[in-house]
């Protein structure tokens, strides 16, 4: 489905009735990022899971995508759903477009998952990468992005052991626009660090890492947790970055027994 929200079609998928769930995808994806998530949470829950401006079938008018304009996008969406509140689940640089949100619209907030994501801004080496990175996607298109990354994305495990996921990951870095990742890339390195506001979510908080996740090492969601008011931590053993894709049995079954613990206090 397609919807205008702030001036650009927004691709989303809504599926499924109950508590609203926004499942906000990571970098360079798009809402297929979510596709076991969605088939065993719809059966219980209200599934949103758009695809950010750039990315899948949504559009890019701009060359940078910040966070806050990520967010600004996805309560423009909940809007015109008509969802006052909903539990907020984000990947990686979902996670940082979270932290936009929570920062910006806290009261439309039920909950909070940040998954395999970190509140710090980038270091200086890692900014003037994504600056590069952004116009070699330009001049040479996505390829060797997907190339490059499926290794760090994924753990060894999954990589020797798992060649369809590897197949799924890099088709889904292939086809998304050059346009969308290069703003992307320049959102992601222009955005503030968000540490400072984790001390006042008020909502229960479950940060999920991946044991081996080589893009946010463990020891940043042990940091991360210790900074949350409601905050608790659940550790993917055997998974890399994308710990819903790499476990979608286990990443499932916390999710839903954290949906099922704020579903009793939402009633
Ligand atoms: C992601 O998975 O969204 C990216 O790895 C985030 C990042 O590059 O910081």
């Amino acid at each position: 489905m397609k919807v205008e929200v702030n001036g650009i079609q927004l691709s989303y998928e809504d599926q499924g009735k109950g508590l609203p769930v926004l499942l906000i995808h990571g970098f360079p994806f798009d809402h297929q990022l979510w596709q076991p998530q969605i088939e065993a949470l719809s059966k219980n829950y209200r599934v949103i899971a758009p695809d950010l401006r750039g990315f899948g079938e949504s559009e890019i008018p701009n060359d940078t995508s910040g966070m806050a304009q990520f967010a600004g996008d996805l309560i423009a969406l909940l809007d015109l759903l008509g969802i006052d509140q909903a539990v907020i689940c984000g990947l990686s640089m979902g996670g940082y477009i979270s932290l936009a949100i929570a920062e910006s619209f806290p009261e439309r907030m039920l909950g909070l998952v940040l998954s395999n994501t970190r509140s710090a801004k980038d270091t200086y080496a890692v900014r003037q990468n994504r600056y590069n990175t952004a116009e070699k996607v330009i001049s040479a298109g996505n390829g060797f992005l997907a190339d490059d990354m499926v290794g760090n994305l994924l753990s060894g495990k999954t990589v020797e052991g798992n060649p369809d996921l590897v197949a799924f990951v890099h088709d889904m870095i292939l086809r998304q626009s050059s346009a969308g990742i290069y703003a992307a890339l320049r959102g992601m390195a222009e955005r503030k660090d968000r540490t400072f506001l984790l001390s006042d979510i008020e909502v229960p908080t479950m940060v999920i890492a991946g044991k081996e996740d080589s893009i946010i090492p463990f020891f940043e969601s042990e940091r991360l947790v210790k900074s949350l008011p409601i905050g608790y931590l659940e550790v993917i053993e055997d998974s890399g970055h994308l710990s819903n894709l790499e476990q979608p049995e286990r990443y499932n079954e916390i999710l839903e027994k954290y949906l099922e613990s704020l579903a009793v206090f939402s009633k």
